[in-house]
């Protein structure tokens, strides 16, 4: 058996289907290339012992049997549920001492809880010889996530194991890899950090109260997405530019906008970007935009005048991989 071991898995970014994902509906959902790394390594004894310094966790330290039992500060949710959900899946009895380190700040709705946890599962099935397929380590993630904060799609999940660009349904009804390049993109952060299960929840109520309206609104988002996914394959980035604003409109409708996100957005339409969006849950957080190359560095321009500030991001990264 191995003793140690560093994996890390992408961040991601929504393209089109937020919020309608959490109905059964499609979503795209693209990785991005800020990492968590997650380091772990098998140690005597009996607790877990944790490093995340980016959420200001330092050697936190818990008996693996408590994991999940106990109030436990926020930063460690993640990492204690997963290591809880994967030895008692392989009956593994063991110490273990887990450092993470991400290249993104948890400000941003990019992904982290997912990332963090699909690297855990990813690293313990390393260094204690069970394999996984990417299934199983879904499988295992989603249900860590969904015990954490009791709802989600597992778009964020998928992204960080497959990585690429993933045209994915509810639970992991569907995962389906799309054959695409990088997208020209420029990410917009609104400097207001956004809860996503506050937003989730949000949208539940006003669905409770306007079934009807909502239903429709998710078929349209439907629409969009499986008219975005063959854009996207025939790299039609005007159409796909349109399909965003479209989409943008109907999250305006279901109320998860916001003036700072409108703000951010409407600094594409002066540039002549191809569209724009919000990205994830709405209420603050991210907007992308398609933009032409030559109209790049005006947008950036034009969003921080905008009081936003613009963040580097590749699309269509690797998946959770082992690095040493
Ligand atoms: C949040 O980034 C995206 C939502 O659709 C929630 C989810 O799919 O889990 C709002």
């Amino acid at each position: 058996m191995i003793k140690r071991v560093e994996v890390s898995a992408p961040s991601k970014l929504m393209l089109f289907g937020e919020h309608a994902v959490v109905y059964g509906r499609p979503c795209i959902v693209t990785a991005v290339d800020h990492r968590m790394r997650v380091m772990v390594e098998v140690t005597d004894g009996n607790n877990l012992e944790l490093y995340a310094p980016d959420v200001d966790i330092i050697g936190y330290i818990e008996r693996i049997s408590n994991l999940g039992r106990r109030e436990a500060p926020k930063g460690t949710r993640f990492v204690s549920i997963a290591v809880r959900n994967f030895f008692k899946s392989f009956g593994i009895k063991s110490g273990l001492k887990v450092e993470t380190k991400s290249d993104f700040s948890s400000e941003f709705g990019f992904g982290s809880s997912s990332a963090v946890t699909v690297g855990v599962i990813k690293a313990l099935s390393e260094v204690f010889g069970k394999p996984l397929d990417n299934k199983k380590i879904f499988s295992l993630s989603y249900k860590t996530i969904l015990d954490v904060q009791g709802i989600g799609s597992g778009f964020d999940v998928a992204a960080a194991i497959w990585g690429g660009t993933i045209y994915f349904i509810t639970g992991g009804k569907k995962v389906e890899p799309l054959p695409v390049g990088e997208l020209p993109l420029v990410v917009g952060y609104t400097g207001i950090k956004a809860d996503t299960p506050t937003l989730v929840r949000q949208v539940a109520d006003f669905y409770k109260k306007n079934k009807k309206q909502v239903e429709k609104i998710f078929d349209s988002i439907e629409d969009i997405v499986n008219e975005g996914k063959k854009s996207l394959l025939s790299r039609d980035y005007k159409k796909l530019g349109k399909l965003m604003d479209q989409n943008q409109k109907l999250l305006d409708k279901l109320g998860v906008s916001s003036p700072e996100l409108e703000n951010l957005i409407s600094a594409t339409k002066k540039v002549g970007a191809y569209g724009g969006k919000l990205s994830g849950a709405g209420g603050g957080d991210c907007m992308i935009a398609l933009v032409p190359s030559i109209k790049r560095e005006s947008l950036k321009v034009e969003i921080e005048k905008a009081g936003g500030k613009v963040i580097r991001a590749k699309t269509n990264s690797e998946g959770v991989r082992v690095e040493k």
